[in-house]
């Protein structure tokens, strides 16, 4: 997840470029880059300076501005390519005449950058962005406006985009385009601008158009034509909006978390991009192991902590059943100081949605030392564990700013399970047909996701329900165990409410006891073959005075009738069923927080990145 921004026929071109950047931060700070542009050239600025990109480009900017009308800005969340200037945006083509800036990934540019190379093209970045530049570059040559250049190239490539496009041959026009990623302009006055979320301009107009998929936007001082990738000039619906800024750099939402938990189905969209070909091969091209390698691994054994852990813990039910290998899940923490046993061909697999955590960047160099292949799944591109990992399996879920983590964990466990598909499809384990069937089912999981996240309101009126509990046990069976683990991290971590995740077959064996009137149990009683089972146990766990939350797949009365309140989501195969059943938890456990006026975003005792032991 990237920024743009871009304007043109303005005096300030570079304060609001500048000022657009600082506000789209959120999206990503790995560098930062503007182009300002007139009929003198072309003048670029890019700064790779981690979270001080903006500022350092503000810094080192005048000496570039001679007053240009026009220009384009970003701000990168790295994913093709480390964080560094050399493929911090904007990028070039090779005459130096064509900018442009670009949020989103282009799925089919390997295979275009090998025929841009092969036609004498020089690619000066490890992105897949640059080729659209060097793409529009061969456009112009033929005669094609701008525009028309823009229309053709986008034809062509694969995947997710919004563009900034500037050339020296029309130094007034930017081309704005939009597939998948957002994208919203505006005009007014002598000006026109464009930007991929509305905080970065809401301080020069309240007054916007979002552009739809595939659409063009033609940028001239003051003035804007849209049309289709055909051709059809149309005109999309205004927007006036009337929030302050704050509160439109949360998209409107009221925190952190609650976009956060919204930008799941996105989350799950990147994360599956471009990770299988036109062959029904999954490709995991960062992972740096050959065919050879997957076929000779005899153990799995993933490392991580808290949430991280959670989606490990789904990966192994998936692991087991599609690669037929032993499969453990370590706390990273205990696996660092144990000695454990790691045969010669194992692959240890750290998750982490920072890359930086202490415990699970010592316990991968742990296994490293003991001869392991050792990879790691990161939402942060070029993060210490991805640097010293033999492989990475990047999530691609944006930043996330809230603590709790939301659509990171779900990123992750959509990114283990395309890696447990892809040593499946190399091991012979499962057969075209069967994989043909588990990427579709993970690919429908986004639409799942997002009808569950639609159903807040009932979650809300449960959780106002028992806003004065003050003890809750969460239990699941099978890949309901981990959700139950997970669903009960969420509501400790922002509500300081004592919370505990079991499986349910252990109730007996000890917690049973503490099981009393005005205890909390929420269950997860999805389908799957242990639903039956589960039920059992919360008639147990009723029988001694609980208040039962259970959370049940769609159309299933009779699990309903179980619970004293219920939480209703869409089915999905049961090794996918965390991926939406944690989504009610994730709302139970804000609601019940905010409920207690707690800042969800950042709550005490906490960090986002646990760099200390
Ligand atoms: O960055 P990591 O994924 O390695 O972080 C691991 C845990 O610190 C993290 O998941 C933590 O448990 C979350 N705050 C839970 O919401």
């Amino acid at each position: 997840m990237c920024g743009i921004i871009g304007v043109t026929g303005s005096a300030d071109a570079l304060d609001i470029l500048l000022d657009g950047l600082e506000r789209l931060e959120y999206r990503g700070y790995d560098s930062a880059g503007v182009v300002l542009i007139d009929d003198e050239g072309i003048s670029r600025v890019r700064i790779a300076d981690g979270t001080h990109s903006v500022a350092t480009l503000r810094k080192v900017t005048p000496e570039a501005d001679h007053g240009q009308p026009a220009g384009i800005g970003h701000t990168r969340w790295a994913t093709h390519g480390h964080p560094s200037e050399r493929n911090a945006h904007p990028h070039l083509d090779c005459s130096g005449h064509v900018a442009l800036v670009h949020n989103g990934i282009i799925e089919n540019h390997a295979e275009i950058a090998a025929e841009l190379v092969a036609a004498g093209h020089t690619l000066a970045s490890d992105t897949d962005t640059e080729v659209l530049a060097h793409l529009i570059e061969d456009a112009l040559k033929t005669g094609l406006s701008l525009t028309e250049a823009v229309r053709r190239v986008l034809r062509d490539v694969r995947g997710a985009f919004a563009l900034g496009v500037v050339s020296m041959d029309d130094p007034e026009l930017i081309v704005a385009a939009r597939r998948v990623s957002p994208l919203i302009i505006g005009a007014l006055g002598g000006q026109s601008f464009l930007a991929s979320d509305i905080p970065a301009l809401l301080e020069r107009t309240r007054d916007l158009m979002v552009l739809d998929d595939d659409q063009i936007a033609e940028l001239r001082p003051g003035s804007i034509v849209v049309t289709t990738i055909d051709g059809v000039v149309v005109t999309p619906p205004p927007l006036h909006v009337t929030w302050d800024v704050e509160a439109a750099q949360m998209g409107g939402f009221d925190d952190f978390m609650t976009k956060e938990i919204h930008e799941q189905p996105q989350a799950i969209a990147d994360t599956l991009r471009g990770r299988v070909d036109a062959d029904g091969r999954i490709v995991l091209d960062q992972l740096d192991l050959s065919d050879d390698d997957l076929r000779a691994i005899t153990q799995v054994s993933v490392v991580a902590c808290g949430s991280s852990f959670h989606a490990g813990l789904v990966a192994k039910y998936a692991f087991e059943r599609w690669m037929r290998l032993p499969v453990e899940v370590d706390i990273a923490s205990e696996f660092r100081y144990r000695d454990p046993v790691l045969h010669e061909n194992a692959l240890v697999v750290g998750v982490s949605q920072s890359g930086e955590t202490v415990d699970t960047l010592q316990a991968m160099r742990k296994a490293r030392e003991s001869g392991a292949k050792v990879i790691v799944v990161s939402n942060v591109v070029d993060s210490s564990m991805a640097r010293e990992a033999h492989g990475v399996l990047y999530t691609h879920a944006g930043p996330e700013v809230g603590v709790a983590a939301t659509k990171t964990v779900v990123a992750q466990i959509v990114a283990l399970e395309l890696l447990g598909l892809r040593i499946a499809q190399v091991r012979g384990t499962l057969s075209a047909d069967e994989i043909a069937t588990e990427l579709a089912a993970l690919g429908s999981m986004g639409a799942i996701v997002a009808e569950a996240i639609a159903r807040d309101d009932a979650v809300a009126r449960v959780a106002a329900e028992l806003a004065d509990a003050r003890e809750f046990f969460f239990l699941g069976r099978g890949t309901g165990y981990p959700t139950a683990l997970e669903g009960a991290l969420k509501l400790k971590e922002i509500s300081y409410l004592h919370a505990e995740g079991y499986p349910g077959g252990e109730l007996k064996h000890g917690p049973l006891a503490v099981i009393e009137p005005g205890c909390v149990v929420v269950a997860v009683a999805t389908g799957g073959p242990l639903k039956e089972k589960m039920l059992s146990n919360v008639a147990e766990v009723k029988s001694r005075g609980a208040t039962v939350v259970l959370v049940v797949d769609d159309g299933d009365a009779l699990a309903a009738a179980s619970g004293d309140y219920v939480l209703r989501v869409p089915a999905a195969p049961v090794l996918m069923a965390p991926i939406k059943d944690v989504v009610p938890l994730q709302q139970f456990a804000y609601h019940l927080a905010r409920a207690r006026g707690l800042d969800v975003d950042r709550p005490r005792n906490l960090a986002k990145t646990v760099t200390v032991e």
